[in-house]
Protein backbone atom coordinates (compact mmCIF):
# COMPACT_ATOMS: atom_id res chain seq x y z
CA UNK A 1 0.00 0.00 0.00
CA UNK A 2 1.87 3.30 -1.23
CA UNK A 3 -0.38 6.21 0.40
CA UNK A 4 0.43 10.32 0.74
CA UNK A 5 -0.89 11.59 3.71
CA UNK A 6 -1.80 15.26 2.72
CA UNK A 7 -2.43 18.62 4.47
CA UNK A 8 -1.45 21.91 5.94
CA UNK A 9 0.85 22.47 8.79
CA UNK A 10 -0.22 20.78 11.94
CA UNK A 11 -3.47 18.87 10.14
CA UNK A 12 -2.14 15.43 12.26
CA UNK A 13 -0.23 13.68 8.90
CA UNK A 14 2.62 12.70 11.49
CA UNK A 15 0.32 11.31 14.12
CA UNK A 16 -1.77 9.41 11.97
CA UNK A 17 1.03 8.39 9.78
CA UNK A 18 2.48 6.77 13.05
CA UNK A 19 -1.17 5.12 13.61
CA UNK A 20 -1.04 3.90 9.94
CA UNK A 21 2.45 2.76 10.32
CA UNK A 22 1.94 0.38 13.15
CA UNK A 23 -1.12 -0.89 11.55
CA UNK A 24 -0.02 -1.83 8.76
CA UNK A 25 3.96 -2.11 8.81
CA UNK A 26 4.81 -0.01 6.25
CA UNK A 27 7.53 2.74 6.86
CA UNK A 28 6.04 6.20 7.67
CA UNK A 29 8.53 8.26 5.65
CA UNK A 30 8.32 12.09 7.08
CA UNK A 31 10.83 14.30 4.92
CA UNK A 32 10.24 16.63 7.84
CA UNK A 33 11.64 14.37 10.03
CA UNK A 34 14.29 12.97 7.78
CA UNK A 35 15.49 17.05 7.76
CA UNK A 36 15.20 17.25 11.48
CA UNK A 37 17.83 13.93 11.67
CA UNK A 38 20.22 16.42 9.21
CA UNK A 39 20.30 18.90 11.44
CA UNK A 40 20.44 17.23 14.57
CA UNK A 41 23.58 15.50 13.27
CA UNK A 42 25.02 18.49 12.07
CA UNK A 43 25.78 16.95 8.27
CA UNK A 44 26.28 19.54 5.71
CA UNK A 45 22.28 18.83 4.26
CA UNK A 46 21.32 19.74 8.05
CA UNK A 47 23.64 23.03 7.71
CA UNK A 48 21.69 23.81 4.74
CA UNK A 49 18.53 22.92 6.36
CA UNK A 50 18.47 24.99 9.30
CA UNK A 51 17.88 28.33 8.86
CA UNK A 52 15.42 28.06 6.08
CA UNK A 53 13.10 25.39 8.29
CA UNK A 54 13.55 27.73 11.24
CA UNK A 55 11.92 30.79 9.23
CA UNK A 56 8.88 28.36 7.90
CA UNK A 57 10.27 28.09 4.02
CA UNK A 58 10.57 25.50 1.87
CA UNK A 59 13.79 23.68 1.36
CA UNK A 60 14.71 23.42 -2.30
CA UNK A 61 13.03 21.12 -4.77
CA UNK A 62 16.06 19.29 -6.14
CA UNK A 63 17.34 18.56 -2.21
CA UNK A 64 14.14 17.26 -1.09
CA UNK A 65 13.60 14.83 -4.40
CA UNK A 66 16.99 13.26 -4.11
CA UNK A 67 16.33 12.63 -0.29
CA UNK A 68 13.40 10.52 -1.60
CA UNK A 69 14.60 8.69 -4.38
CA UNK A 70 16.95 7.80 -1.86
CA UNK A 71 14.48 6.72 0.93
CA UNK A 72 11.93 4.87 -1.23
CA UNK A 73 14.19 2.43 -2.74
CA UNK A 74 15.26 1.12 1.03
CA UNK A 75 14.32 -2.61 1.43
CA UNK A 76 11.61 -1.66 4.15
CA UNK A 77 9.65 0.35 1.55
CA UNK A 78 8.77 -2.32 -0.68
CA UNK A 79 6.02 -3.28 0.40
CA UNK A 80 4.80 -0.26 0.52
CA UNK A 81 5.13 3.20 2.27
CA UNK A 82 3.00 6.54 4.09
CA UNK A 83 4.75 9.69 2.73
CA UNK A 84 3.89 12.76 5.07
CA UNK A 85 5.23 15.99 3.82
CA UNK A 86 6.48 14.99 0.14
CA UNK A 87 5.57 16.03 -2.09
CA UNK A 88 4.83 19.54 -1.21
CA UNK A 89 5.80 21.35 -4.70
CA UNK A 90 3.98 20.68 -8.37
CA UNK A 91 7.75 20.30 -9.29
CA UNK A 92 8.73 17.99 -6.35
CA UNK A 93 5.09 16.04 -7.29
CA UNK A 94 5.92 15.67 -11.02
CA UNK A 95 9.51 14.16 -10.43
CA UNK A 96 8.04 11.58 -7.83
CA UNK A 97 5.65 10.40 -10.53
CA UNK A 98 8.82 9.74 -12.73
CA UNK A 99 10.56 7.63 -10.04
CA UNK A 100 7.59 6.00 -9.17
CA UNK A 101 7.18 4.75 -12.71
CA UNK A 102 11.02 3.95 -12.16
CA UNK A 103 9.85 1.77 -9.57
CA UNK A 104 7.06 0.29 -11.28
CA UNK A 105 4.61 1.85 -8.06
CA UNK A 106 1.92 4.31 -8.07
CA UNK A 107 -0.21 6.29 -5.49
CA UNK A 108 -3.17 3.99 -3.91
CA UNK A 109 -4.11 7.11 -2.33
CA UNK A 110 -4.07 10.61 -0.97
CA UNK A 111 -5.74 11.17 2.32
CA UNK A 112 -6.25 14.69 2.84
CA UNK A 113 -6.49 15.92 6.28
CA UNK A 114 -9.07 19.32 6.26
CA UNK A 115 -8.51 21.49 9.15
CA UNK A 116 -9.19 25.35 9.01
CA UNK A 117 -6.09 27.52 9.90
CA UNK A 118 -7.39 28.81 13.09
CA UNK A 119 -7.30 25.32 14.67
CA UNK A 120 -3.83 24.67 12.90
CA UNK A 121 -2.48 27.76 14.75
CA UNK A 122 -3.90 26.80 18.07
CA UNK A 123 -2.47 23.32 17.82
CA UNK A 124 1.32 24.20 16.64
CA UNK A 125 1.35 27.14 19.32
CA UNK A 126 0.71 24.37 21.87
CA UNK A 127 2.16 20.93 20.26
CA UNK A 128 5.31 19.48 22.09
CA UNK A 129 7.50 17.12 20.49
CA UNK A 130 10.07 14.14 21.40
CA UNK A 131 14.15 15.20 20.64
CA UNK A 132 14.42 11.41 20.36
CA UNK A 133 12.62 10.24 17.82
CA UNK A 134 10.08 13.28 16.76
CA UNK A 135 6.83 12.25 17.44
CA UNK A 136 4.51 14.67 18.67
CA UNK A 137 2.14 15.19 21.31
CA UNK A 138 -0.43 17.63 22.59
CA UNK A 139 0.13 20.30 24.50
CA UNK A 140 -0.31 19.19 28.27
CA UNK A 141 2.07 16.29 27.40
CA UNK A 142 5.43 16.70 29.83
CA UNK A 143 7.83 13.89 28.72
CA UNK A 144 7.84 11.50 25.86
CA UNK A 145 6.34 8.16 27.27
CA UNK A 146 8.44 5.87 25.20
CA UNK A 147 11.90 7.65 25.80
CA UNK A 148 10.89 9.13 28.92
CA UNK A 149 12.88 12.60 28.14
CA UNK A 150 11.31 16.10 28.74
CA UNK A 151 9.54 17.25 25.36
CA UNK A 152 10.38 20.51 23.28
CA UNK A 153 9.19 23.17 21.06
CA UNK A 154 9.70 22.95 17.22
CA UNK A 155 11.86 26.03 16.55
CA UNK A 156 9.44 26.30 13.67
CA UNK A 157 6.63 26.45 16.45
CA UNK A 158 7.26 30.07 16.76
CA UNK A 159 4.43 32.23 15.76
CA UNK A 160 6.19 33.91 13.21
CA UNK A 161 6.95 30.58 11.38
CA UNK A 162 3.79 29.17 11.60
CA UNK A 163 2.96 32.38 10.08
CA UNK A 164 4.98 31.70 7.19
CA UNK A 165 4.58 27.87 7.26
CA UNK A 166 0.98 28.43 6.48
CA UNK A 167 1.09 31.17 4.00
CA UNK A 168 3.54 29.03 2.02
CA UNK A 169 1.67 26.38 2.11
CA UNK A 170 -1.41 27.98 0.66
CA UNK A 171 1.12 29.39 -2.01
CA UNK A 172 2.97 26.19 -3.18
CA UNK A 173 1.19 23.09 -1.72
CA UNK A 174 -2.36 23.91 -1.94
CA UNK A 175 -2.33 22.93 -5.79
CA UNK A 176 -1.55 19.55 -5.41
CA UNK A 177 -4.88 18.86 -4.45
CA UNK A 178 -6.31 19.49 -7.69
CA UNK A 179 -3.16 17.83 -9.44
CA UNK A 180 -4.14 14.36 -7.35
CA UNK A 181 -7.89 15.01 -7.49
CA UNK A 182 -7.10 15.23 -11.41
CA UNK A 183 -6.01 11.54 -11.13
CA UNK A 184 -8.85 10.59 -8.77
CA UNK A 185 -6.93 9.52 -6.01
CA UNK A 186 -8.04 11.91 -3.17
CA UNK A 187 -10.46 11.16 0.10
CA UNK A 188 -11.09 13.89 1.64
CA UNK A 189 -11.17 13.61 5.79
CA UNK A 190 -12.06 16.12 8.30
CA UNK A 191 -9.66 16.36 10.53
CA UNK A 192 -11.43 18.23 13.25
CA UNK A 193 -12.07 15.39 16.26
CA UNK A 194 -10.40 12.78 18.65
CA UNK A 195 -7.20 11.54 17.30
CA UNK A 196 -8.97 8.24 17.57
CA UNK A 197 -12.01 9.37 15.43
CA UNK A 198 -9.62 10.70 12.65
CA UNK A 199 -7.52 7.54 12.61
CA UNK A 200 -11.28 5.78 12.25
CA UNK A 201 -12.10 7.73 9.28
CA UNK A 202 -8.97 7.77 7.47
CA UNK A 203 -9.71 3.73 7.79
CA UNK A 204 -12.89 4.59 6.42
CA UNK A 205 -11.81 6.37 3.13
CA UNK A 206 -9.18 4.09 2.58
CA UNK A 207 -11.72 0.62 2.45
CA UNK A 208 -14.18 2.79 0.48
CA UNK A 209 -11.55 3.29 -1.94
CA UNK A 210 -10.67 -0.34 -1.55
CA UNK A 211 -7.53 0.37 -0.75
CA UNK A 212 -7.55 -1.93 2.00
CA UNK A 213 -8.40 -5.66 1.78
P1 LIG B 1 7.11 18.95 8.43
O1 LIG B 1 7.77 18.32 9.59
O2 LIG B 1 6.53 18.11 7.37
O3 LIG B 1 6.05 19.99 8.99
P2 LIG B 1 4.56 20.38 8.56
O4 LIG B 1 4.07 19.94 7.23
O5 LIG B 1 4.54 21.83 8.83
O6 LIG B 1 3.67 19.53 9.41
P3 LIG B 1 3.76 19.31 10.93
O7 LIG B 1 4.75 18.23 11.22
O8 LIG B 1 3.96 20.63 11.62
O9 LIG B 1 2.28 18.86 11.26
P4 LIG B 1 1.58 17.46 11.11
O10 LIG B 1 0.54 17.58 10.03
O11 LIG B 1 2.55 16.34 11.03
O12 LIG B 1 0.77 17.42 12.47
P5 LIG B 1 1.05 16.61 13.84
O13 LIG B 1 0.63 15.18 13.67
O14 LIG B 1 2.40 16.88 14.37
O15 LIG B 1 8.15 19.93 7.72
C1 LIG B 1 8.93 20.84 8.48
C2 LIG B 1 9.77 21.69 7.56
O16 LIG B 1 10.70 20.86 6.84
C3 LIG B 1 9.02 22.46 6.49
O17 LIG B 1 8.48 23.66 6.97
C4 LIG B 1 10.14 22.68 5.47
O18 LIG B 1 11.01 23.68 5.89
C5 LIG B 1 10.90 21.36 5.52
N1 LIG B 1 10.39 20.37 4.56
C6 LIG B 1 9.84 19.14 4.86
N2 LIG B 1 9.45 18.52 3.75
C7 LIG B 1 9.76 19.35 2.71
C8 LIG B 1 9.57 19.27 1.31
N3 LIG B 1 9.00 18.19 0.74
N4 LIG B 1 9.97 20.32 0.55
C9 LIG B 1 10.55 21.41 1.08
N5 LIG B 1 10.77 21.55 2.42
C10 LIG B 1 10.36 20.54 3.21
O19 LIG B 1 -0.05 17.31 14.77
C11 LIG B 1 0.10 18.66 15.18
C12 LIG B 1 -0.29 18.82 16.66
O20 LIG B 1 -1.67 18.61 16.78
C13 LIG B 1 0.39 17.81 17.63
O21 LIG B 1 0.61 18.43 18.86
C14 LIG B 1 -0.64 16.71 17.74
O22 LIG B 1 -0.51 16.00 18.95
C15 LIG B 1 -1.93 17.52 17.67
N6 LIG B 1 -3.04 16.77 17.07
C16 LIG B 1 -2.98 15.82 16.11
N7 LIG B 1 -4.23 15.40 15.82
C17 LIG B 1 -5.07 16.12 16.61
C18 LIG B 1 -6.48 16.15 16.78
N8 LIG B 1 -7.27 15.35 16.06
N9 LIG B 1 -7.01 17.03 17.66
C19 LIG B 1 -6.21 17.83 18.40
N10 LIG B 1 -4.87 17.84 18.31
C20 LIG B 1 -4.31 17.01 17.41
MG1 LIG C 1 4.67 16.23 11.03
Amino acid sequence: MNLLLYGPPGSGKGTQAEMLHSRFGIPHVSTGDILRSEVAAGTPLGLKAKPIMAAGGYVPDDIMVGIIRNRLVEPDAVSGFILDGFPRTIPQAQALDVLLTELSKAFDRVVYLRVDTDELVKRLAGRMTCPVDQRTFPPSTAACPEHGVKLVQRDDDKPEAVKKRIEIYLEKTLPLLDYYSAKQLVSEVPGVGTIDEIHSRVLSALEHAKVMN
